[in-house]
């Protein structure tokens, strides 16, 4: 291997070369057949998906914002409701709210995780809401019905789903899971005393198999799993037009199908994605390891009740911008995510948020920064990003040679 050549912050050609007889295979097989929509093999991957998820139903649907919006349409949240959500994520998420014609609002993030803070939540609920003549929880910022909560699973890394469910049976709130960036990671229920899967445990969840998730497609793609077999049936039809039967329109749907051409290439890769995955898991333990040395790089914390991903290796530097040049001039790619919380986002301004409303969000918005991070990367890549974070942490921090120490994160109750 050349050491000096560059590392990409994502690699997503060499998994493809490594498959390429397969899914050469497999798109003859689909020209030869002419069934580019539906059919058996969205079929087959629904059923192989909903297994995998440990869930009755999987819907495929064309991207993971879709698989959201109609997730949270079906659900029975209404045109207006209010859905709590987190300012830390993609825009996919509120976009998805808003599509659906609901109001997002916010609640922090914890410090530690990057996920909903089960005790913002709270305060949230307590404080921030009332209860109407009528017994309906009443946003004071809005003075709209809040109706759902949408945790996002950010970084392959579990939201405290125990304590958000909990939260969200006393206040009479539906939880759809976003686990766009969760593909099989597992949380400890230590009311259900099993691991679950992400996307097993809210009314329903929506997946994005975005090219460079842990389960990519070549294409968009997505999926929404559910036990629930009638939000099941509504979400198919929301996919097609709102047909309930060809030409016979129940309600007035979207163009939202997986074609099957991304549902045979996802079912082909989803028998790799376990061992993908437990990749992505050794080499965010030898990130750790390497990086453990300097009290200046904050590290990944992965609570006892979860086991991450790792679609994201994120790391927390108070000289990102520094750290990130740095990298990017010893030919090291790296990314954040997100640069700007949500409610910082000028298609957010009628929001009416201030500076301040979400300090956790805000200051890691500033300090973030996702490395190299996938199956195929290799040790002595992994070895030089090291290398070159610490080089560089060093520099600025003669110092920083303490181990890292991270705090505990506690559950609300
Ligand atoms: C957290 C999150 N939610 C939703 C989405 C939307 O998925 P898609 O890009 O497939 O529409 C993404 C995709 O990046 C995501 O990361």
């Amino acid at each position: 291997m050349n050491t000096d050549a560059a590392i990409p912050f994502l690699d997503l050609v060499t998994p493809h070369v490594e498959l390429e007889e397969e899914l050469t295979a497999l798109f003859r097989r689909v020209l030869h057949s002419a069934g580019f929509i539906g059919g058996p093999m969205v079929e087959n991957f629904e059923t192989a998906f909903a297994e995998f998820c440990d869930v009755r139903h999987a819907v495929a649907v064309n991207s993971g914002t879709d698989a959201l919006r109609f997730a949270i349409m079906a659900s029975g949240v209404q045109s207006g409701d209010v859905v709590l959500t987190v300012p830390n994520t993609f825009i996919a998420t509120t976009e998805a709210i808003s599509q659906a014609r609901a109001i997002p609002e916010f609640v922090d993030v914890d410090e530690h995780t990057y996920n909903m803070s089960p005790l913002m939540l709270q305060r949230y609920l307590r404080n921030k809401c009332i209860r109407d003549k009528a017994g309906r929880l009443i946003s004071l910022r809005s003075g709209r019905q809040v109706t759902a909560i949408v945790p996002v699973h950010l970084y392959g890394q579990m939201a405290d789903m125990d304590s958000i469910l909990d939260l969200a049976a006393e206040y009479g709130l539906i939880v759809i899971e976003d686990a766009c960036q969760a593909h099989g990671a597992e949380y400890f229920s230590k009311k259900n005393n099993r691991w679950m899967k992400a996307g097993s445990m809210g009314r329903a969840a929506a997946f994005s198999f975005y090219p460079g998730k842990n389960l990519g497609a070549c294409g968009e793609a997505g999926a929404i799993t559910t036990n629930d077999s009638a939000m099941a049936a509504n979400m198919k039809m929301l996919r097609d037009h709102g047909q309930s039967r060809k030409y016979y329109h129940d309600i007035e749907g979207y163009n939202g199908r997986l074609d099957a051409l991304q549902a045979g290439i996802l079912h082909t890769k989803l028998s790799h994605l376990t061992s993908w995955n437990e990749q992505r898991r050794s080499k965010a333990a030898e990130y750790n390891r390497l990086l453990s040395k300097s009290d200046a790089v904050g590290l990944p914390f992965e609570p006892s009740w979860s086991r991450g991903v790792y679609h994201l290796y994120v790391i927390r530097t108070s000289d990102r911008e520094g750290l990130m040049s740095h990298l990017k001039e010893a030919g090291i790619g790296s990314g954040i995510h997100y640069p700007v919380p949500l409610h910082f986002q000028k298609a957010y301004v009628s929001l009416n948020y201030s500076a301040g409303d979400f300090p956790v969000s805000e200051s890691a918005a500033g300090e973030i920064l996702s490395l190299p991070m996938y199956p195929q990367l290799a040790s002595e890549q992994q070895e030089r990003v090291a290398a070159e974070v610490t080089a560089f942490v060093a520099k600025c921090r003669p110092g920083a040679a303490e181990l890292n120490t991270l705090v505990s994160v506690e559950r609300v109750g």
